[in-house]
């Protein structure tokens, strides 16, 4: 024998004027329509406060725990000496600092030192030290320093800048509209280089290969 027991259907009732308002006044099964609504529009604000709050921690995490966005130290010219024995970074060859998300490089090699004073604009010249964000203008990719000229090309489309985050002016040096940006920067009386990447100075417009104001390469030939 079988274990299904089949029931009979509920036998629809004819829609008389009295079976409508019994309807009617029954308690509704289930979730009404009314309640949906407001249950779908407290999920959504929910929601939208969870993502405000979050992203309001995401930006300000970084400025509060003191990474990117806030203001960094670098070290002393000695500590980034001894931090880059594998590159020529005393000759100017830019060091490359993650935390900062910055290429650190020396203005004038043949001052090895850092100058304190302040730079909230982020020439570095009188403090012989420049901090470029890595971040490359025209599409965001990250420069890399080359070795063989002491430029820094970038990967994606090829735009080429000197050691001091220059762009080289002409589409054979890439399509980047202007040079690296740099951040404020400080050196300190001890020494101790400080970098504020929440201050950016956009980089000047490129410069023409053989005027004053771009390092010529050292190679003819780069590494891209
Ligand atoms: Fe650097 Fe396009 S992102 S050249």
């Amino acid at each position: 024998m079988s274990n299904y027991h089949v029931k009979a259907a509920d036998r629809p009732q004819a829609l008389t004027g009295e079976a409508i308002r019994a309807l009617r006044q029954r308690q509704v099964e289930g979730i009404s329509r009314r309640r949906l609504l407001r249950v779908s529009l407290g999920g959504g604000l929910a929601l939208w406060l969870t993502e405000v709050t979050a992203g309001s921690i995401g930006f300000l995490w970084p400025n509060l725990a003191g990474g990117f966005g806030g203001v960094l130290e670098i070290g002393t010219f000695d500590d980034v000496e001894a931090g880059n024995t594998d590159i020529p970074w005393t000759e100017g060859f830019p060091a490359y600092f993650p935390h900062a998300r910055a290429f650190v490089m020396l203005i004038d090699p043949a001052r090895q030192q850092f100058i304190p004073g302040d730079d909230e604009s982020g020439d570095g010249t009188a403090l012989n030290v420049r901090v470029l964000y890595q971040r490359c203008p025209h599409l965001g990719c990250k420069p890399n320093p080359c070795l063989k000229n002491f430029w820094l090309e970038c990967p994606c489309h090829g735009s080429r800048y000197d050691r001091l985050g220059i762009k080289a002016a002409g589409a054979q040096y890439g399509p980047a509209p202007r040079s690296m940006d740099r951040f404020a920067i400080r050196v300190e009386a001890d020494g101790k280089l400080i970098v504020d990447t929440g201050k950016l100075t956009l980089g000047p417009l490129p410069v023409a290969l053989g005027q004053p104001g771009i390092i010529p390469p050292r190679t003819p030939t780069g590494c891209i």
